[in-house]
């Protein structure tokens, strides 16, 4: 198994030097534990593969993967920027110190509302159409502004269908044979070109795909500077890499990997004379993914035509298993080697067929009342969680050396029913 999964001398789950048990006692389940320290040390890694072949590097946190504002503090703290796909996670990463220069806007479909919102916050526009170059032209000064284009390599890969985000089929970018054309009509407008951008897909473990991407995007970066003559500050491959889930996946070689990209990105510039351009990554699995774990009570045992462990979270806590059909790695909290005798179907408690979270898993015996501990829940998790059946959202607390931190309050049934109103004609 590629991922570890840590035990104390009582023999229970341990994240982070405290003990899931104590943590599910004392805080209450559904209960998503975040591990500082592996957000640390993910952002750590990936920085220091890619900077030890080429210096000028910038991450930008992908913070759609998890916008927990101590999460996002501490990827602060560490130098990240942050990749921001809306004005709400503009506005997160503001209020989580980050500076607008270090923060890049790529939104998808954007209204101008969300354009003049992102023009007026100094961040860095990532535009993926004409159209949405000519509505920020209309309300703001071409020259106050710095702007980049997303394009479609006509390559993606993922997880997922859902997860490919470039290729044909992709509603996302500019295509390719089109770049030259977009970025003179905006220098032409008077912008001010930071960059080029592109994002394939999320949850790659193959960097094939990946590398293909980055030899179309330098070729692009190659015609819009001789072309067009525009000099390029940053080229930004975008996230994408990949994290094992089960125990059969292999961890990304993120040293070869970074030495791969930036050996081709090094030849490309060369090739190009392009400069000494910015390379930026925007990774959000990658830095998350594996720091936190979901703890869930089993509540339920039923034993008929099937054999089921009901448990206390449902997709409202952790839509991927459902969304995407993901595969999340899954232990009994206070024996977490245990030997599988069994295998049993995991569901969660939303009425829907769909919310299982495992079918047919191996485990160990379970009885009610035990603590489950789902792996892998940092990325893509409470971020798409909801209030699905009224369930009021999940806590998140922060652990790090033996010590937790509440991070995000559970919340009560009147969160779920914040913002509503109530025609006084319909009052009883
Ligand atoms: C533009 C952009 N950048 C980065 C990411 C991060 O992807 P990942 O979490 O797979 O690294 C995404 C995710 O969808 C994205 O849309």
């Amino acid at each position: 198994m590629d991922f570890d999964i840590e035990t104390n001398e009582k023999g229970n789950l341990s994240i982070g030097g405290t003990d899931a048990m104590e943590l599910a006692k004392r805080y209450g389940t559904p209960l998503y534990v975040i591990d500082e320290e592996k957000i640390r040390n993910n952002y750590k890694r990936v920085y220091s593969a890619f900077s030890t072949h080429y210096k000028d590097i910038k991450i930008f946190y992908a913070c759609k993967a998890n916008t927990n504002l101590a999460v996002m503090r501490v990827l602060e703290q560490e130098g990240s920027g942050i990749d921001a796909v809306s004005p709400g996670e503009i506005y997160t990463a503001l209020l989580a110190g980050f500076e607008p220069e270090g923060i890049i806007y790529t939104g998808n479909n954007v209204t101008d509302k969300e354009l003049k919102f992102a023009a007026e916050s100094g961040v860095i526009i990532n535009l993926d159409s004409f159209s949405a170059l000519h509505r920020l032209t209309r309300i703001c000064d071409p020259n106050e502004i710095k702007i980049s284009f997303r394009i479609n390599p006509k390559v993606g890969a993922g997880h997922h269908e859902h997860c490919i985000t470039g290729g044909e089929l992709s509603k996302f970018g500019i295509m390719e044979e089109e770049a030259v054309e977009i970025y003179q009509r905006a220098v032409d407008m008077g912008y001010n070109i930071a960059g080029i951008h592109t994002h394939i897909g999320s949850g790659i473990l193959d960097p094939e795909p990946f590398m293909l991407a980055v030899e179309t995007l330098m070729d692009v970066a190659g015609r819009i500077h001789q072309e067009g003559n525009i000099d390029l500050e940053f080229i930004d491959f975008g996230g994408g890499l990949g994290i094992p889930y089960t125990p059969q996946e292999k961890k990304l070689d993120i040293q070869n990997f970074a030495k791969e990209i930036t050996d081709l990105y090094k030849n490309k510039l060369n090739e190009y004379d392009l400069g000494k351009p910015t390379m930026c990554i925007e990774p959000g699995r990658y830095i998350v993914g594996d720091a936190s774990i979901l703890l869930t009570k089993v509540n339920t045992i039923k034993q008929s035509y099937r054999k089921f462990a009901g448990i206390d979270a449902g997709f409202n806590t952790l839509l991927r298993p459902s969304m995407y059909g993901s595969y999340h790695h899954i232990v009994v909290a206070n024996k977490p080697d245990a030997e599988n005798t069994q295998t049993i179907d995991i569901a969660g408690n939303i009425c829907e067929s769909g919310d299982l979270f495992a079918r047919d898993r191996p485990m160990p015996e379970i009885k009610e009342g035990d603590l489950l501990a789902i792996f892998n829940a940092g990325a893509y998790a409470f971020s798409m969680s909801s209030q699905y059946n009224s369930r009021p959202k999940a806590m998140e607390v922060l652990v790090n050396n033996g010590e937790s931190e509440v991070v995000r309050e559970r919340e009560t049934f009147a969160d779920v029913l914040t913002n509503q109103n109530v025609p006084v004609r319909l009052l009883k």
